[in-house]
């Protein structure tokens, strides 16, 4: 079935920058969220993220226009009835995504293929929480979706070969780079990455460094782009907590034991940049350690 208009549930960071690269990509987008305020920022953030394309000569003025013409917003789960592919990007939480799927699945039309965008939870668990496990499948974006190549492709147990090779074709079309993980806990990437996030908490922790000399170590010694503290702020310290919470569960290994530092800052709130507060303080001019 050939994907023309691409549905995504959740105009937060990912979702909208998953709308940004399929409607650049020519796909019609309908995006989903509770409240239609979420969809407006949500647009308006996809919107000056073009801007700052066209600004360095990556876009025309008129491609952009063209690209936010072909988004569009819904706060009813029956406007994703038209999609041919829909996209769940919402919060990090299984219960979470199970409601969505069992109010979404009746309005979809029966051939659409369901993925999720999860960056953790198992596919194949996910997938029988709907009623098209042959049609699901994990299509894992990066953060910041415009400037990430990759995308990690993941099957359960009964996704089958026409909808991996859509969610291949889909992927090429938005110029990204593959990569398929089986469907073991956190994949390949966070599986990699949020145990060196999570020991960079703890060598914060147990006295080690200060969140500067950390984050200046592995930047400037590791050429990393960001300091693994400026990492998990940008990702946000309640998914990092999520996801070494599924790698210790799913793993019952020790060693991805979530640093309680992490669980405090989520205990107060301090998600990271999104709620102004994390390792760094952004409320300023410029972000200031918080320890
Ligand atoms: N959205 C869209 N575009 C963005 C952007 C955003 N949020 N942030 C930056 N950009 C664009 C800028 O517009 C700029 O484009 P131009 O070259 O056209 O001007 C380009 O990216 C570079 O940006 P900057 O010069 O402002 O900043 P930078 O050079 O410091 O790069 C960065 C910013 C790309 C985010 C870089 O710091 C980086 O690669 N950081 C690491 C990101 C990373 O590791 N992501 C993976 C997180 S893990 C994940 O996502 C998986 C999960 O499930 C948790």
């Amino acid at each position: 079935m050939a994907i023309e208009t691409v549905g995504i549930i959740g105009a937060g960071q990912m979702g909208g920058g998953i709308a940004q690269v399929a409607a650049i990509a020519g796909y019609k987008v309908v995006i989903y969220d509770i409240a239609a305020d979420r969809i407006e920022k949500g647009i308006a953030t996809v919107s000056g993220n073009m801007a700052r394309m066209v600004a360095s000569g990556k876009l025309t003025e008129d491609a952009r226009q063209e690209a936010l013409a072909r988004i569009s917003g819904a706060t009813e789960m029956s406007g994703l009835a038209g999609a041919d592919l829909v996209i769940e990007a919402a919060t990090e939480d299984e219960s979470v995504k199970r409601k969505i799927y069992a109010q979404l699945c009746p309005q979809l039309n029966p051939q659409a293929i369901l993925a999720t965008n999860t960056s953790s939870i198992s596919i194949t668990r996910l997938a029988a929480a709907t009623d098209r496990p042959e049609r699901f499948m994990g299509v894992h974006f990066m953060n910041p979706v415009p400037v990430m190549k990759l995308v990690e492709l993941v099957r359960g147990i009964a996704t089958d070969d026409a909808t991996f090779e859509a969610a291949k074709a889909f992927a090429a079309k938005l110029d990204k780079t593959i990569t398929v993980s089986e469907d073991f806990p956190a994949f390949i990437v966070n599986r990699i990455l949020l145990p060196m996030i999570n020991e960079a908490i703890y060598t914060l922790y147990e006295g080690v460094g200060t969140v500067d000399a950390i984050d200046t170590a592995m930047k400037l010694g590791a050429n990393h782009p960001m300091g693994p503290l400026q990492l998990a702020d940008f990702i946000g310290l309640d998914t990092c907590l999520s996801i070494m919470q599924v790698l210790h569960d799913g793993l019952s290994d020790s060693k991805y034991r979530p640093c309680p530092l992490l669980v405090k800052y989520v205990e107060a709130g301090w998600l990271g940049r999104k709620t102004g507060r994390g390792f760094y303080d952004y409320r300023g001019e410029h972000p200031v350690p918080t320890r």
